[in-house]
C-alpha cells in the first residue's frame, strides 16, 4: 500500500461540467465567421459577442443583422446562441437602449477611444454617455468595460489601475446599480477592486492572462502571438488572477477575449493586438485550474457565475473534458489569410470530448 503522505495527489482523468458560456468573444464578420463561429459553438452554448466591427455595431438593427450572419455561419445542428452587444459611443441615444433591450441585445461595450483594436469610435468622455447609462441602469443592461486609460503619457502597464481610480470609481458612484463587468481584468488591483465591490460589479478573465505573464512576449525574441490588450502583466498579477478565478466567487467568470487577426498582421512591424484562443478555450482554462489543483472550481467559473450575473439560466447540457495529450494545429484559415492560434503546435493536456 502506498503511504498516503507521500503518494502523488490524485488528479481526475476526466471532468464533466455544465456546458460553459463565453462572456467576451470576438467573432469578426464575413469569411472569418466560417472559422470563428464553429469554434465557439464547439465549446460554448452562448457567447457575448463583441461589437468592435468596422463600422462598429451601434444600433439594435445592426446587432440583429450581425446575429443572423453568425447564425448562418454555424454548422448544421449546432446549438449556439450569440448574445449581442452594442458599442457605446459618446452619443448613443438612450432610445436605442430601449430598442436594443427589446431586440434581445444583452449589453453595451465601453471602449475608451483609442484603447484597442477598432476603438477609434469609442467614448472620449464617459460623462457624455450618462443619459445612455441611465437608460441601461433602468433596463438592467450591463456595461462591459475595457478598463484602460488611453493617456499616451502613462505607462502601458499601469493603465488598468489608473482606469479604476480615475474612471471606474467615479462611474460607480454616479451609477450605483449599473451592472458593470471589468472585461479581461489583468491586474491585482483590478481583481481586488472587483472582489471587494458590490453585487453589481464583476469581471471576466481570459485563459492567456491566467497562463502567462509578460515574459511570454519576449522569450528568445519578440513573440507577437502573445500580444493582446490589456497586455500581459507581471507574475504577481497573474497569480492574483488565478486566485480570483479559482476563489469560488461569483464575481469572476469566463471570458476568453478570443480576438482573431490574420497571422501576417500580427507578425508585422506594428502587430495587431489580440490572441486567438477559441479553438481550445476550455482546455486552456482547465490547464490553468489544474496547475493549482482547482479543477473543482472550474464549473462555477466557466458555467455558473456568468449566467447568474447576467440574470440568465445556466445551461442544462454538459460537456466532458478528458486528460489526453493533443497537439494544437499550427494554423486555421481566416478567410483568405491564416490564423495562428495560441499554443500553435504545442501539446495540451486536456481535451474536450466530442460526441
Ligand atoms: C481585441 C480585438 O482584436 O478586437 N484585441 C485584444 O487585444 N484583446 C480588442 C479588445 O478586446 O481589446
Ligand atoms: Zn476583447
Amino acid at each position: 500500500m502506498t503511504d498516503a503522505a507521500t503518494a502523488p495527489t490524485a488528479t481526475p482523468s476526466s471532468l464533466t461540467l455544465v456546458r460553459p458560456d463565453d462572456w467576451h468573444l470576438h467573432l469578426r464578420d464575413g469569411a472569418a465567421l466560417r472559422t470563428t463561429a464553429p469554434h465557439a459553438a464547439a465549446q460554448f452554448a452562448r457567447a457575448i459577442v463583441m461589437p468592435n466591427l468596422r463600422p462598429p455595431v451601434t444600433t439594435a438593427q445592426q446587432a440583429v443583422e450581425y446575429r443572423d450572419r453568425i447564425m448562418r455561419a454555424l454548422p448544421a445542428g449546432a446549438a449556439f446562441e450569440p448574445l449581442m452587444t452594442l458599442y457605446l459611443t459618446d452619443r448613443l441615444p438612450p432610445e436605442e437602449i430601449v430598442r436594443a433591450h427589446a431586440a434581445g441585445v444583452k449589453a453595451l461595450k465601453l471602449y475608451p477611444a483609442g484603447a484597442t483594436t477598432n476603438s477609434d469610435a469609442g467614448v472620449t468622455d464617459i460623462r457624455k454617455a450618462y443619459p445612455t447609462l441611465e437608460a441601461m441602469q433602468k433596463a438592467g443592461m450591463p456595461l462591459l468595460v475595457h478598463g484602460e486609460i488611453t493617456d499616451p503619457d502613462t505607462d502601458l502597464f499601469d493603465r488598468e489601475a489608473l482606469f479604476i481610480d480615475q474612471k471606474l470609481i467615479p462611474l460607480r458612484r454616479d451609477f450605483p446599480e449599473l451592472k458593470i463587468v471589468m472585461e479581461h481584468v489583468t491586474t491585482r488591483e483590478g481583481a481586488h477592486y472587483v472582489r471587494d465591490a458590490g453585487k453589481f460589479t464583476a469581471a471576466t478573465i481570459t485563459p492567456h492572462h491566467l497562463l502567462y505573464n509578460r515574459n511570454a512576449l519576449f522569450i528568445g525574441g519578440i513573440r507577437p502571438h502573445y500580444y493582446c490588450l490589456p497586455v500581459l502583466k507581471r507574475e504577481v498579477h497573474r497569480l492574483a488572477l488565478v486566485e480570483a478565478a479559482t476563489s469560488g466567487s461569483g464575481r469572476f467568470f469566463l471570458g476568453t477575449d478570443s480576438a482573431p487577426h490574420a497571422a501576417h498582421l500580427k507578425e508585422h512591424a506594428v502587430g495587431c493586438a489580440g490572441c486567438y484562443v477559441a479553438h481550445a478555450a476550455i482546455e486552456l482554462y482547465a490547464e490553468a485550474f489544474d496547475r493549482v489543483g482547482a479543477l473543482d472550481r472550474l464549473e462555477g467559473f466557466a458555467s455558473l457565475a456568468g449566467p447568474a450575473f447576467y440574470g440568465l439560466p445556466a445551461n442544462t447540457e454538459r460537456i466532458t473534458l478528458r486528460r489526453e495529450n493533443w497537439t494544437v494545429p499550427e494554423s486555421y484559415p481566416l478567410g483568405e489569410a491564416q490564423l495562428k492560434p495560441l499554443c500553435a503546435g504545442e501539446t495540451l493536456a486536456w481535451k474536450i470530448v466530442r460526441d
